[in-house]
C-alpha cells in the first residue's frame, strides 16, 4: 500500500518513516501542501495524509477522483478549510484526528496567560534596552487570582479548563453543548455575553466554522472588564482583528496572545516563500509590547506530532480494510 503525505515537516517525517517501517507501507513524502497543482506526485497512492492550514478545494478533490485516490486523511483536528460539498461531489472521504494532545494546547494557553500576566515581552524588551529600572517597576498578576472564561469545552477547552482550575484560577465556561458530567468546579454561563462580563481572561477553543466568524467582535470585547486578556488558539476568523486592535489601542485590553490569526493565509504564503510577514494587521500587533504573536504552533509538541501521525495512518489502514476511516468527517 502506498501513502503520500503532504505538508510534512521534519518532526512528522521522523514519525512517518518510523511507522512506514513498522507497518510496512510504501511512504511518499512531499514537503509542500497538497493542491490540484502537485497532486500528480501522489499517483498510485491509496490515500493522502495531509497537514495544512490552506484550503482543500474543489480542484483538489476533482484531481483526487481523477487519480482514483478516495481518502484525504488530515493529521489535525480543524476541518474548517475543507470544502465538504466538493469532497462529497467527487466521492472522496475525509478523516481528521479528533484529539491528539489536548494537554499540549492547554499548556500553551497557560504559558501565554502567565507571559501576559507577568508582562514578559515588555520586560524582555526593557531589559534588552538596558532599561532595568523600568523593568523593575513592572508589576505582574497571578494566574491563580484570575477568573478565566473558556469558550468551547470540547477536547482542548476542557483540558485547558482543568489545568487552569488545578493552578487555582476560577473557571467559567460557555458551550452550547456542555458536557453532562461536568465537574463541580466548572461553572457554565448561559451565553457568551454572560461569560465575557465576568472574566479577566478569555480563551477560545471552538471550530472556525462560518457560524463562529467574529465570535469576538467590538460589542462583545466591550463586555470584558478593563485590563482583560484574550488568547486565541482556535482559528483566526473567531476574532474581528480591527476591533481587537482598537481595544488594545484604547487600553481596554492589557494583553493578547494570537496563535491563529485572521490574516494567516497571507502570512503563511510569505513564511513559505522565506519572506518576512508584511500584512498590516500582523505588523501592528507584532510591534505591541503586550501582544504575543505565534505562527500557528500551539499544537507543536513531540507527543502531539507522534499522535497526529499515528492516528492519521490508523485512519488510512482502517479505510484500506473496511472502506471507511475511523474518524470520518462529513
Ligand atoms: P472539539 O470539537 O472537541 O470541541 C469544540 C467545542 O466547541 C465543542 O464542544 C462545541 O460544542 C463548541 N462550540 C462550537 N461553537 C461554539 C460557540 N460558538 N461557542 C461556544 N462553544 C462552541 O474541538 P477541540 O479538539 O477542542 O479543538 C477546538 C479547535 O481548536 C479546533 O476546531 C481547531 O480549530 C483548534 N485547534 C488549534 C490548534 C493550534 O495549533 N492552534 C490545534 C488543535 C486545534
Ligand atoms: C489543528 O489541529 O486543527 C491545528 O490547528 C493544527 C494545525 C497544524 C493545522
Amino acid at each position: 500500500m502506498k501513502i503520500t503525505a503532504f505538508g510534512v515537516n521534519q518532526t512528522e517525517k521522523f514519525f512517518l518513516e518510523k511507522l512506514a517501517g513498522e507497518q510496512q507501507f510504501e511512504l511518499n513524502i512531499v514537503e509542500a501542501w497538497a493542491s490540484a497543482a502537485n497532486l500528480d506526485l501522489a499517483a498510485g497512492s491509496l490515500a493522502i495524509s495531509t497537514l495544512q492550514t490552506g484550503p482543500y478545494d474543489e480542484a483538489l478533490f476533482a484531481k483526487m477522483a481523477a487519480l482514483d485516490i478516495r481518502l484525504l486523511a488530515l493529521r489535525n483536528v480543524g476541518t474548517d478549510n475543507v470544502d465538504f460539498a466538493a469532497a462529497k461531489k467527487y466521492g472522496i472521504q475525509v478523516s481528521h484526528v479528533p484529539s491528539y494532545s489536548p494537554n499540549t494546547l492547554a499548556e500553551f494557553v497557560v504559558m501565554n496567560a502567565m507571559r501576559l500576566l507577568r508582562r514578559t515581552k515588555e520586560m524582555d524588551l526593557a531589559t534588552a534596552a538596558g532599561e532595568l529600572t523600568a523593568a523593575q517597576k513592572m508589576v505582574g498578576r497571578q494566574l491563580s487570582a484570575q477568573v478565566v472564561g473558556v469558550v468551547g469545552t470540547g477536547h482542548i477547552g476542557f483540558e485547558t479548563a482543568r489545568l487552569l482550575h488545578q493552578i487555582g484560577a476560577k473557571v467559567v465556561a460557555f458551550d452550547p453543548h456542555p458536557s453532562e458530567d461536568s465537574p463541580e468546579w466548572l461553572t457554565y454561563a448561559a451565553n457568551i455575553e454572560e461569560l465575557l462580563s465576568q472574566v479577566n481572561i478569555v480563551t477560545l477553543h471552538v471550530p472556525g466554522i462560518k457560524a463562529n466568524d467574529h465570535l469576538l467582535n467590538a460589542q462583545r470585547i466591550a463586555l470584558l472588564p478593563d485590563n482583560a486578556i484574550i488568547i486565541n488558539t482556535g482559528r483566526g476568523n473567531l476574532i474581528d482583528t480591527d476591533a481587537l486592535i482598537a481595544a488594545l489601542r484604547a487600553g481596554k485590553l492589557s494583553g493578547v496572545a494570537i496563535d491563529t490569526f485572521e490574516y494567516e493565509a497571507e502570512i503563511e504564503a510569505q513564511i513559505q516563500a522565506g519572506q518576512q510577514p508584511s500584512e498590516p494587521h500582523y505588523l501592528q500587533l507584532q510591534q505591541m509590547p503586550n501582544v504575543i504573536m505565534t505562527p500557528h504552533i500551539a499544537y507543536h509538541s513531540l507527543g502531539a506530532v507522534e499522535n497526529m501521525v499515528k492516528i492519521s495512518i490508523d485512519n488510512i489502514f482502517n479505510f484500506a480494510k473496511n472502506g471507511s476511516p475511523i474518524n470520518r468527517v462529513e
